[in-house]
């Protein structure tokens, strides 16, 4: 289905960790549209190793970022320019963890460090990396940023915890970051809103297999999958999305849009 819809663009892919990541499949689907990519993670989970396999089989560079850490970032997008060749056209931040959820804390019961830990990897760090990325005149015109989030930043998902803030947060930076980079020079923000999907972050939410199969029955198309997701992601980093920016879009089947399914009742 490759229609070189990326052609020539250079980018940044946050967030691969292995074969499942949503970011894995994006990454996979830039190059088959004729794109140069850097991959990138926090150093933990380079040292885990899926991650060089993935570089090597895409023929895609791999350099270590702590997401939270503006010096690392600094590092990462000079060195992608260098590697690349230029300014980027699209960076995509995929990154989320919650301390909380993870050390199975209630939400009545948090630890605010925890918490503020939770906020600074999932949402200030998209912040981070666009404030670097402005400073450093590191986006090409038009170019297109894009962060991945979800449905609880608007609507109550118990089990999803701190992590409901962190997505709302996310979203209110691309909006208010879309301002700024968009008078800058045009460059686009937007975060897509997916539906749930079996992956690492994904399946550390308690009693997800349950929940998957909730989102699948309420959505009239069924649930979204990570390689629609990176379909998606595509049109977004392409020249056929130019004038939307500053937008939470949905990509989850319709759920966002129901209110009952007879099929969750049967
Ligand atoms: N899986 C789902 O159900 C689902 C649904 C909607 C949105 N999302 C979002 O999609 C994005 C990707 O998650 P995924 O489901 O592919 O899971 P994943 O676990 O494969 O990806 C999460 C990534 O965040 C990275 N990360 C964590 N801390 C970091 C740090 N300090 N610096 C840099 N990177 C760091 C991890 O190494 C990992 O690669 C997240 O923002 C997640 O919230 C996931």
């Amino acid at each position: 289905m490759a229609n070189q819809l990326l052609k020539g663009k250079r980018g940044v892919i946050f967030g691969a960790l292995d074969g499942n990541s949503i970011a894995t499949k994006i990454a996979e689907r830039c190059i088959e549209e004729g794109a140069s990519i850097v991959l990138t993670n926090a150093p933990v989970a380079l040292r885990m190793g899926e991650i060089q396999k993935i570089g090597e089989r895409l023929g895609a560079q791999v350099i270590a970022a702590d997401a939270t850490s503006v010096e690392d970032l600094e590092n990462l997008f000079d060195q992608s320019m260098e590697i690349l060749g230029g300014k980027l056209d699209f960076v995509l931040h995929s990154i989320g963890m919650s301390l909380n959820v993870r050390k199975k804390r209630a939400y009545a019961d948090v630890k605010y460090d925890w918490m503020q830990k939770t906020f600074d990897i999932s949402a200030i760090s998209f912040h981070k990396v666009m404030q670097v990325l402005y400073k450093k005149d590191a986006m090409t015109d038009w170019g297109s940023i894009v962060a991945l989030t979800y449905i609880a930043s608007q609507r109550v998902f118990p089990d999803y915890g701190e992590m409901a803030e962190s997505k709302s947060l996310l979203e209110s930076f691309a909006r208010s970051f879309g301002y700024h980079f968009g008078k800058k020079n045009h460059v686009r923000v937007n975060t897509i809103s997916q539906s749930p999907t079996m992956t690492t972050a994904g399946s550390g939410i308690k009693g997800f297999q349950e929940f998957f199969d909730y989102a699948d029955k309420m959505s009239p198309l069924g649930n979204a999958s990570a390689e629609s997701c990176a379909d998606y992601t595509i049109f977004m980093f392409s020249e056929l999305s130019r004038m939307i920016t500053m937008q939470n879009l949905y990509h989850d089947g319709g759920f966002s849009n129901m209110g009952m399914a007879p099929e969750v009742l049967a």
